[in-house]
């Protein structure tokens, strides 16, 4: 166990390339999106249901897996931070909220259409790795303040008023990858992955997932 005191940043130029690598996935996969206004109100519907499918009953597990991956008390603290304020401020019926006004409840066609590459992330989660699960969900936080626009412009096409959820998580998520790049930091310093692992697995897994969420088309479906 380190103090607060102590807390190490990260080599600055791994910190830095990490942080590249991952700012560089995120603008790979928005620009990979279509543009909402070529999509018919289906399809519309479809990514937001998608969403609601892999995020309104995940990202508490998701977020919970990296608690119980990680080793210090640091990283802990921070990842119980953000899952307090998941729970006290009920997102996941804030995203059912938006889902309902912007009629795209997911059904069990749109759970199909993701349940491969949720599954690998589901699975991924379940193993004993920190930094490698600290830093999808670091991913993840980085890439939805970014998402919300493209989610928001999807509901309001809907003919939605409903923002909430695209409003808070535009904003509390930037704080959330600053800490959980401190968390990263820590558990980079306790148990440092081997150099043959691969860093960006989790981080790899989850993009797949936002594919098959956002991506229209013909898809694989299991
Ligand atoms: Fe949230």
């Amino acid at each position: 166990m380190t103090s607060t005191a102590s807390i190490p940043t990260l080599n600055l130029m791994q910190g830095a390339s990490i942080q590249e690598h991952l700012s560089r996935a995120a603008d790979e996969l928005l620009a990979s999106f279509p543009d909402p206004e070529h999509l018919s109100a289906d399809q519309r519907r479809g990514i937001i249901a998608r969403y609601t499918a892999v995020l309104e009953g995940n990202f508490i597990y998701w977020m919970t897996g990296a608690y119980l991956a990680v080793g210090s008390e640091e990283a802990r603290s921070i990842i119980l931070d953000n899952l307090r304020e998941e729970v006290r401020d009920c997102h996941p019926g804030m995203l059912r909220k938006f889902a309902m006004a912007a009629h795209a409840v997911p059904t069990d066609s749109d759970a199909l259409a993701v349940y491969r590459d949720l599954t690998k992330v589901r699975l991924f989660v379940g193993r004993p790795s920190g930094v490698q699960i600290v830093l999808m969900m670091a991913f993840f936080e980085g890439f939805i303040q970014r998402f919300m626009p493209f989610l928001a412009d999807l509901a309001r096409r809907q003919g939605s008023a409903e923002q909430e959820y695209t409003d808070v998580h535009g904003v509390c998520d930037v704080s959330h990858t600053q800490e959980l790049f401190r968390a990263l930091a820590v558990e980079m310093t306790l148990d440092p992955l081997e150099p043959e692992t691969n860093l960006f697995e989790g981080v790899d897994l989850l993009r797949a997932l936002i594919q098959s969420i956002v991506l229209i088309g013909d898809r694989p479906m299991v």
